[in-house]
C-alpha cells in the first residue's frame, strides 16, 4: 500500500488567513460519493457564486506526481512540488476545469489510477499547506461554494454555511460504479465500495486535518433523495443565513433530474 512519508519539510508553511466570518461562503464536505460534485455545483449556480471542488486540486497535483514517477512515499518530494506548481481551477460552476502548470488536466484527474493514489499525496502536511494557502486565496473575496473535505474545520472555519453531506455506504458505492461505468471503466460493485471505503477510512484517519464534520455544521443526508430535494435544503438553510434571496428563482431546465446519483463526487 502506497503510504506518505511521516514528516516533509516544510509543514510549518504559512498559510492566507481563512476567510472571515463575512465573507459569503458555503463550504461542503463530506465523504466520497455524497453527491457534494453535483449538489455544490447547482447551488453555486442558483445563488450565482463561484464554485471551487479542492478534490480536484488535489488530484492535479496527484496526476502530476505520477506524471513525474515521483515516488509517493517521498514526502519531501511532493511537498516540492506542491510548493512549485501553478495549480489554476476554473471556477465557472457550468464547466469547472483544472489546470497545472499550463496542462489542461480536468479528465485525466479522474482516472482510477490518480483515484487510487490521492489519499496518500493529500495526507503529506506540507501539501496540504501548500494547498490550503492556495485556496484561501481562491476563495478570499467570497461569493463562492466551496467543496472538500476539511472547507469547514480548516480552508474556511468563518465560512456562515456549512453542509456536512453524507449518505450511505452503499449509496455512495452505488452513485461512483455509475458515474465510472458512464466513462466506460466499469469494475465490479463490490471492488468499487472496497475502493471507497479505503479511501473513506485513509481520509478520516490521517493526522493532518481528516474528514471531519464541523460543530456547526447542517448535516445533510442525501441517501434516496433527489438532487432537487438536496439543494432545496442546502438553499433554504442558506436563506437563513441571508446568502440567498427569499424568493430564489425558478431553477433551469436543464438542472433539473429525478435522482441524487448524477454523478457526485
Ligand atoms: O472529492 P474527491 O474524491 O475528488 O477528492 C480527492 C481526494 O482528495 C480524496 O481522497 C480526499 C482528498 N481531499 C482532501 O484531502 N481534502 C480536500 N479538501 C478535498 C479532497
Amino acid at each position: 500500500m502506497v503510504r506518505a512519508a511521516s514528516k516533509p519539510p516544510g509543514s510549518a508553511t504559512p498559510v492566507t488567513p481563512a476567510a472571515g466570518p463575512e465573507a459569503p461562503v458555503v463550504a461542503i464536505d463530506g465523504p466520497s460519493g455524497s453527491g457534494k460534485s453535483t449538489v455544490a455545483r447547482r447551488v453555486a449556480q442558483r445563488l450565482g457564486f463561484r464554485y471551487l471542488d479542492t478534490g480536484a486540486m488535489y488530484r492535479a497535483l496527484t496526476w502530476q506526481a505520477l506524471d513525474r514517477r515521483i515516488d509517493l512515499e517521498d514526502g519531501a518530494a511532493l511537498a516540492e512540488l506542491a510548493e512549485r506548481a501553478r495549480i489554476e481551477p476554473g471556477t465557472n460552476p457550468r464547466r469547472p476545469t483544472i489546470v497545472i502548470d499550463g496542462t489542461n488536466v480536468s479528465v485525466p484527474i479522474r482516472s482510477r489510477a490518480v483515484t487510487n493514489a490521492v489519499s496518500a499525496v493529500s495526507a503529506v502536511p506540507a501539501v496540504r499547506a501548500a494547498l490550503v494557502r492556495r485556496q484561501r486565496e481562491l476563495i478570499a473575496d467570497g461569493g463562492i461554494v466551496v467543496e472538500g473535505r476539511d472547507i469547514g474545520t480548516t480552508v474556511a472555519p468563518g465560512a456562515p454555511l456549512k453542509i456536512f453531506l453524507t449518505a450511505s455506504s452503499e449509496a455512495r458505492a452505488a452513485r461512483r460504479h455509475r458515474q465510472l461505468a458512464s466513462v466506460g471503466d466499469a469494475a465490479a460493485e463490490q471492488d468499487t465500495r472496497a475502493e471507497i471505503d479505503r479511501r473513506d477510512a485513509r481520509d478520516s484517519t490521517r493526522a493532518a486535518s481528516p474528514l471531519a464534520q464541523a460543530a456547526d455544521a447542517v448535516v445533510v443526508d442525501s441517501t434516496a433523495r433527489t438532487v432537487d430535494a438536496v439543494v432545496g435544503e442546502v438553499l433554504a438553510a442558506a436563506r437563513r443565513r441571508g446568502l440567498a434571496p427569499r424568493r430564489s428563482p425558478r431553477p433551469a431546465r436543464a438542472a433539473r433530474t429525478s435522482q441524487a446519483d448524477g454523478g457526485a463526487a
